[in-house]
């Protein structure tokens, strides 16, 4: 599976790259170096299986990317905040995708705990409140993977509640911009993205989505 074992392959294959981009289209690099404009921004796990580009089949310059480990909007990010301010007010970004996955490290440690990595288990603390809500619920499921497999999508809804509960969208929304939120998950088992239902009823009762969203 790792193909690439000494960093100077990946440096070989940047330059086969741009070459091999330059023969089909001259202009290429002409094009990507005007200002970008993408239409979709994504905050997902840093997690190196998922490449966002290769398994949505999407060009250099339509996703504005933030990642951190186990997908956390975070109201302390000044990284992410910035980045959804970015998106929001200059790119006018309408798509705002959060992204997990199945089999995620960051859920794992949350729910069993890290031996000495500590900055990561705080990093992930968020999670581990989440599972101490809904133990029941998860240990209803009877397997460990499939409560693992749960809780990665209830991270990925929290995750954008807390993006809904910032100022930059909330102020947004009052100024009647149109944004549009998705939680997918990313089965690592089969290469598929699931589109996750969202809790848009629950999410207006506490006023944080425009009634006509
Ligand atoms: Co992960």
């Amino acid at each position: 599976m790792i193909q690439h074992n000494d960093y100077t392959d990946l440096l070989k294959n940047n330059q086969l790259w741009a070459a091999e981009k330059l023969k089909t289209d001259p202009e290429y690099f002409d094009e990507l170096a005007k200002p970008q404009k993408p239409r979709f921004l994504f905050i997902g796990c840093s997690d190196s299986r998922i490449p966002l580009d290769l398994i949505t089949e999407s060009e250099p310059g339509e996703i504005f990317v933030h990642r951190n480990i186990a997908n956390q909007v975070n109201f302390t990010d000044l990284n992410l905040l910035s980045i959804i301010e970015y998106a929001i007010e200059i790119l006018n970004i309408g798509d705002i995708i959060v992204l997990g996955h199945y089999k995620c490290g960051g859920v794992k440690a949350a729910v069993d705990g890290l031996d000495t990595e500590d900055i990561v288990e705080n990093w992930v603390s968020p999670i581990s409140d989440l599972y101490h809500f809904h133990r029941r619920e998860l240990e209803e499921l009877g397997d460990k993977t499939k409560m693992l497999d749960r809780l990665s999508e209830m991270n990925v809804i929290a995750q954008l509640k807390n993006l809904l509960r910032t100022p930059i969208i909330q102020r947004a929304f009052r100024s009647n911009k149109k944004i549009y939120f998705h939680g997918w998950i990313f089965d690592i088992n089969t290469g598929l993205i699931k589109d996750l239902p969202l809790p848009l009823q629950e999410w207006k009762g506490y006023d944080l989505l425009p009634d006509d969203y």
